[in-house]
């Protein structure tokens, strides 16, 4: 039988552009290695595949920058994350890195390499050799080392994403190491995808300008490190065979976005829940706040797959439609449990009492 449907319209703020950012696809079980997972962008990484329920080693060449980066993660940092002071910049560091996963987690899945950062100041004919071995073979040794170390141990489902900037592409004045360092890493992946054989698969992520935690002020059209963590998710959860993905602005994020998750597995066992909210008289703004408030927070939780808040087409005024989606009946009864704190909040708000919301599994996708 076709019904004629309710229009509904997204409330929430931010559930329009690029929801899917703070919303993953479930990594549970999957062991992940981040090294550079300390910096700028790679907080982005680490944080997204934490919340998709991976288990996420980050190494970090010294102990104090592990104990800083335990603390910017902050309640992010829990029990699935392996921070481990250990050098993976050389061959045989990589390597030892390698055989200790395998020993202590029984294998690797997948790496996401955001390692480096930026280098400037002279011209190329002033650079001297300190700067060649530090901002050149340093920097393309630490790759190297990682993929020899990992490639050939990733398990069937793996993915290797390399985060590498658009100077690759682009020559920077004053900056040059930067560009021949990142273009050599580009061919790197692009001989490892004509020499690797199987599913496994490797992909570059190539960056634009990036707001992170340590940028000032950020053009609104920059991607976040956020952003970059949801397509490295969504780049290890997909088959889409080995590409490399141009990031240099919100746009080409949503489309390399769009892409993976086209090329995502089909979900089964997901839930999907509905629950229909009557603000009392003069609470809505509170009732939409709290919501808003509470999404970070619900799409971060392992399983999450989508939190929208929206109302009924031209009638901003009346009830709220919550729609939320988790990738099993267990995920979303864990869910249940973690929100359990915030009802009564919710209760003060609501014309009637809250119950419990209706749930559909899918028929059709
Ligand atoms: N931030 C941006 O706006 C931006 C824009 C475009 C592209 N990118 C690309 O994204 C990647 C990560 O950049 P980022 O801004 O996150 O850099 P970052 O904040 O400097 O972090 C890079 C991480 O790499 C590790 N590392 C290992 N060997 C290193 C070495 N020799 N020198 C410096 N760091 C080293 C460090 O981890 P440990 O010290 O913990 O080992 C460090 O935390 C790079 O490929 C960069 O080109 C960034």
């Amino acid at each position: 039988m076709l019904v004629q449907p309710t229009l509904v319209t997204p409330t929430s703020p931010g559930s329009e552009s690029m929801s899917t950012s703070t919303t993953h696809p479930d990594l549970s079980g999957r062991r992940v290695v981040v090294p550079g997972g300390t910096g700028a962008v790679g907080e982005g990484v680490v944080r997204a595949h934490l919340a998709a329920g991976a288990d996420v080693v980050v190494p970090t060449r010294s102990q104090e920058r592990a104990d800083e980066f335990r603390h910017v993660l902050g309640d992010a940092a829990d029990d699935r994350l392996h921070l481990v002071a250990h050098d993976y910049t050389t061959f045989p560091g990589a390597a030892r890195l390698a055989d200790e996963m395998e020993r202590r987690l029984g294998g690797v899945d997948d790496v996401v390499a955001p390692i480096g950062g930026w280098w400037a100041g002279k011209p190329l004919w002033e650079i001297d050799e300190n700067d060649w071995q530090s901002a050149f073979v340093g920097l393309a040794s630490a790759h190297m080392a990682v993929l020899r170390a990992f490639l050939p141990k990733l398990s069937t489902r793996g993915t290797y994403t390399l985060i590498v900037g658009a100077s690759a592409l682009t020559p920077v004045p004053g900056s040059g190491l930067v560009s021949m360092e990142q273009a050599a890493l580009l061919m790197m992946r692009r001989v490892a995808e004509a020499e690797l054989t199987g599913p496994r698969r490797i992909h570059a992520l190539v960056l634009g300008p990036v707001s992170t935690r340590v940028t000032g002020t950020a053009e609104p059209d920059w991607v976040s490190a956020d952003q970059v963590g949801a397509i490295a998710v969504a780049a290890s959860a997909s088959e889409a065979r080995s590409q490399e993905f141009r990031l240099g602005n919100r746009a080409e994020a949503d489309q390399a976005l769009a892409h993976l998750q086209a090329g995502r597995p089909a979900r089964t066992g997901t839930v999907v829940t509905v629950s229909t909210m009557e603000p009392k008289d003069g609470r809505r703004e509170d009732l939409v706040a709290l919501l808003a408030e509470l999404a970070p927070r619900i799409r971060a939780e392992p399983g999450c797959l989508r939190y929208t808040v929206h109302h009924t087409h031209g009638e901003a005024d009346g009830p709220l439609l919550v729609i939320q989606e988790f990738t099993s009946i267990e995920r979303f009864r864990q869910h249940s449990k973690t929100v359990a704190d915030q009802i009564p909040r919710l209760a003060a708000l609501l014309a009637k009492p809250p119950v419990p919301p209706a749930l559909f599994e899918p028929v059709l996708q």
